[in-house]
């Protein structure tokens, strides 16, 4: 997951079409593109659309249950500060279940 990271910011600093392009590819092969656990169900797809809005939605594993209860939080008020209608409780409960059953190890 770090090396995606790092390739992501490298774009996000990059910004041209071109290295846009590689890194789309370097991001391909290095992994990053595997599919959400529970693919396909309502949990997994509320999770896509609603936290991949401004980036692309982080593999659940990538943070423990705790680090995820923190992180959605501080997603909230990203949303606010955006102008994007934050999560309702109902999706809130939903996705951090999802994340949660789904999150990795200590
Ligand atoms: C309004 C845009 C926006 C939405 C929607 C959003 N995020 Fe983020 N997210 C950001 C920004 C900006 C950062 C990088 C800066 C930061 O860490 O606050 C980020 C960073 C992250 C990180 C990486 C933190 C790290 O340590 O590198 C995770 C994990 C994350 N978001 C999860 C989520 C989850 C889960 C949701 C859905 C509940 C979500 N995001 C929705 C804007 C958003």
């Amino acid at each position: 997951m770090r090396i995606c990271r790092a390739i992501s910011s490298a774009a996000t600093a990059l910004k041209r079409p071109r290295a846009w392009l590689l890194l789309a590819f370097a991001l391909t092969t290095a992994g990053c593109t595997h599919p959400l656990p529970e693919a396909n169900t309502y949990p997994a797809r509320l999770y896509a659309q609603r936290c991949g809005q401004c980036h692309t939605a982080y593999q659940p594993r990538s943070l423990t249950a705790a680090m995820w209860q923190a992180q959605v939080q501080m997603m909230q008020q990203r949303m606010r500060t955006a102008g994007i209608p934050p999560l309702s409780p109902e999706q809130k409960k939903i996705i951090l279940g999802y994340l949660e059953r789904n999150a990795g190890g200590e």
